[in-house]
């Protein structure tokens, strides 16, 4: 089965009141954790690079690794240029076989956003490739209690309109890594009730979106890390947010907390250990248990296919 555009996926999850789970692809176990609780739930995936990775693990490596993953399963899989940089890399990510890039103008003046995010609309078309934009503060550089950091409806519903963007990565108050909330964690679901309404079944995209999970962030202390007061977006908030319209769930964190924790874990419980194997794979275990859970409860995108 061939790499597939997330077109379809998206369109199912509207109609379902579901989210499909974006998850960064870092490096081959995290991919075949993925993968393998894709293959178990019976579920698409979208498996997206962002280009800090994708230069790390070499652009070539990226895409057999992801050529691996469709080849050994029998599930759809989607390659996604998460948070695309420049137009350049994004045309360098749609000439060498993704299936979906973001462009990410969301820090831009509002004009540029719309002039780049255009241009790849344009060049990604042409070749058969989806494109997700983003607008208002996607990344939670600011305090989200910041009404002006929340994306604007009507300039999302002109920027839809003049870009041609496939979907969107809105803010409701999310942000990146595993220090989302000073307080109680909250999302801003009347404006995500707005949005739907002025953008009328547009996929819409949730970025920084990691549930930070106490247990692994505990695990990780044990064993030697320190990360305090780590808090992330609560399961239920973000199932809500799949009912309601958002049918992208970007998680990064959440696989790199894991995968630290167990090979932390492993190497104290281990010292004499050196083999790479045998330090990996309980972490490979681990992210597909924990993908498995957030497909079933978090996403709720399992039994699909
Ligand atoms: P987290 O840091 O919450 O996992 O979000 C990552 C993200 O949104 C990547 O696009």
């Amino acid at each position: 089965m061939p790499l597939v555009t997330s077109t379809q996926m998206f369109k199912d999850a509207l109609e379902g009141h579901y989210a499909i789970g974006a998850f960064n692809a870092n490096n081959m176990e995290i991919i075949q954790g993925i993968v393998a609780a894709a293959e178990h739930e019976r579920c698409p995936v979208i498996l997206q690079v962002s280009e800090k990775s994708r230069i790390y693990t070499n652009p070539v490596y990226v895409l057999k690794m992801v050529e691996a993953a469709v080849e050994t399963s029998n599930i759809d899989i989607c390659l996604h240029l998460d948070d695309g940089p420049d137009y350049d890399t994004c045309v360098a990510c749609i000439d060498s076989g993704f299936t979906s890039v973001m462009i990410d103008g969301s820090r831009l003046p509002y004009a540029d956003n719309v002039k780049l995010t255009k241009q790849v609309v344009t060049y990604a078309h042409d070749h058969g490739v989806v494109v997700e934009g983003g607008l208002g503060d996607i990344h939670g550089d600011t305090d989200s209690d910041i009404p002006s950091a929340l994306t604007n409806p009507e300039q999302a519903a002109d920027f839809v309109h003049d870009t041609g963007v496939d979907s969107l990565a809105v803010a409701i108050g999310t942000c990146y890594g595993p220090y989302k909330f000073k307080t109680e964690p909250t999302l801003a679901f009347d404006r995500l009730k707005d949005l739907t309404s002025y953008l009328d079944n547009l996929p819409l995209v949730l970025h920084g979106a990691s549930s930070v999970p106490k247990e692994f962030v505990d695990l990780n202390n044990q064993y030697g890390a320190a990360i305090e007061r780590a808090q992330g977006v609560p399961e239920d908030l973000l199932r809500d947010a799949a009912r309601m319209g958002i049918c992208k769930i970007n998680i990064e964190t959440d696989l790199n907390l894991v995968m630290t924790a167990c090979i932390r874990q492993f190497f104290v419980e281990h010292p004499e250990a050196y083999d790479p194997h045998e330090y990996l794979g309980p972490g490979r275990r681990a992210i597909r248990s924990m993908v498995i859970h957030k497909m079933r409860q978090v996403l709720g995108c399992s039994k699909r296919l």
